[in-house]
This record gives C-alpha cells, structure tokens and sequence, in this order.
C-alpha cells in the first residue's frame, strides 16, 4: 500500500532519484523548476529553484548532477548550481523540452525529447557522452519509461501516447543498440492511462508509472504484468527504489491538467508517495566520462 510521503502539490513532479552514498533522494517538478531533495534520516526537505525548465537529472560520479534542462544537458553542483553547458538542445526549444532520462551501467546519460503539446513526433531518444550527443531513437512525441535490465543486455523506452513500452538489444560495452521490438501494450493488459516513468528492481522486474492510469505496475522481464499497485490520484509519474535496503520505492506525481472536480477527488495530486517491497532495486548508475 502506498502511503503519502510528502504531501507536496508539485505541478509536475518526476524523476525520483536515489543516492545510495549520500543517503539522500532527488527527484525535480519539472514544470516549477525544481529541484528537490529529502533526507530520510533527518526528515529535512529542501527544495532549489532551476532559471529554466528540467526535463530529468541523473547522479554525476564526481558529485552533482548530470541534468537535461530545457537549453541543453547540464553539469550542476550538489545545489543545483549550473557549473557547465555539457550539449546544446538541438530541438526546437519553443515547442519541446528534455524529458525522462537515467544512465546506463557504462556511465552514459540517456535522455529524450517530447513536443510540449504531446502531439508532434518530433522528438528523439538521445544518448550523451563524453561531449557528443547522439540521437538514437526519432519519431518520438513523449519519451519516457528509459530503463534498463540488470545484465545491461535490454534498454526499455516508451513513447507514451502509444501505449506501447518497447525493448531493444543493448550493448552495454559499446553502447550500441537494436532495432525496436514491442514488448508490453497496455492495450493487452488491460490497463488504463500512459506508461511513464519507471524502474527495475534486482529480480528485473520493470515497475512502470501509469500517468492517468493512476496506479504502478510490476511487469515480469519477459513482459507479463504481475500486478497493479493503486495509488489516490491519477497521475503517478516516475518511481526510484531508495533507502539503506533499497526496499522503498518513492513514485512521484502530478497536478498539471487536472480540472478542479479532479483535484477535488484526488486532493493528493503532487504529493511523494512511498511504499515498501520485497525485492529491492538497484543502485542507480552514475554518469562517468571514461
Ligand atoms: C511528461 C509530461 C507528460 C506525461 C504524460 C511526462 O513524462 O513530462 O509532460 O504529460 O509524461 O505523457
Ligand atoms: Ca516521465
């Protein structure tokens, strides 16, 4: 059961982020600009103000972040402080931004694209590294669910209006990846709303956040679902595994395009929610240069 763990009103809350040597979990509301952070020990939440907007950030080996903000990919200090234009956006700013994003176990950052209005395939599923951005993926509207399997040897990715998560080989060593094979539809399973965010845990089951779908679901790793995990408000969007046993998963949401009789019924709209489970997850991988 999923309890309120901070009770925010986050217009956009996303990318829940774990950091196993600090202790601490990050997660940003993409539409205010926001960079969040919460100590489990103390209880302290804190929360900074970005000048633009802030599509996902991930954990920098040399301490900070790596974050896809909306004029490019960023390295920020531990406040969120801009140190270094690492690449520029090299989409249309005006009608797009920087969505879901996390590294892979080599230490690159993958990050994609979305219009803005959510109906335009004009984005891309991009992978950074080492000063070169390479557009990996095209033809997408909203990019989002990037994960991949513990053994490195599947990235998952989801353009979300279709419902449809995708896998692909991946080459963990080269960075290389395959062609698009469908993995898990909605449709199928009976599911409503739009694959959002997600997470694998240890065992490499994909924990996906169903935006207007208002619950998460644990599919198996050949893709059947394995259950449904309800939450009091429709728009779950990102989730992280975190604390000392890795046995809590903290699911962010959102408030955006929600009408008043909405939010009335689900008040909690923008709140953290946090739930313990069996499996734990994984430590989530920095971003490294070399
Ligand atoms: C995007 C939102 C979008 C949602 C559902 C999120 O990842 O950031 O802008 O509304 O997915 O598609
Ligand atoms: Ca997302």
């Amino acid at each position: 059961m999923f309890k309120v763990h901070l009770p925010l009103q986050m217009a956009l809350g996303e990318c829940p982020l774990w950091d196993a040597e600090r202790q601490r979990l990050y997660w940003i509301d993409i539409r205010a600009a926001q960079l969040h952070r919460f100590d489990p020990a103390s209880e302290a939440h804190g929360v900074v103000a970005l000048d633009e907007s802030i599509g996902c950030i991930a954990l920098h080996a040399e301490g900070g972040f790596v974050a896809a903000l909306r004029s490019g990919l960023w390295r920020l200090d531990a406040h969120g402080r801009k140190l270094q234009r690492l690449a520029a956006n090299p989409e249309d700013q005006a009608t797009g931004r920087f969505n879901d994003g996390r590294c892979d176990g080599a230490g690159r950052l993958w990050a994609g694209t979305m219009d803005e209005a959510e109906r335009t395939p004009c984005g891309h599923l991009y992978c950074y590294h080492a000063g070169r951005l390479v557009a990996m993926k095209a033809n997408v509207t909203v990019s989002n669910g990037l994960a991949f399997s513990p053994d490195g040897r599947y990235l998952y990715h989801a353009d979300s209006p279709r419902r449809v998560i995708e896998r692909h080989r991946f080459d963990v060593a080269s960075g290389e990846l395959g062609p698009a094979e469908r993995w898990i539809s909605l449709d199928d399973c009976n599911l409503a709303g739009f694959p959002d965010g997600a997470a694998v845990d240890s065992a490499g089951h994909y924990w996906c956040a169903l935006y207007a779908g208002g619950g998460v679901a644990r599919f198996t790793p050949d893709g059947r679902l394995a259950d449904l995990h309800r939450l009091p408000v429709p728009n779950p969007t990102m989730i992280a595994f975190g604390d000392r046993d890795l046995r809590t998963l903290y699911v962010t949401t959102a408030r955006q395009g929600l009408e008043e009789t909405a939010l009335a019924r689900a008040p909690l709209s923008g709140a953290l929610f946090s739930m313990r489970v069996e499996v734990p997850g994984l430590e989530e991988p920095r971003y490294r240069e070399t």
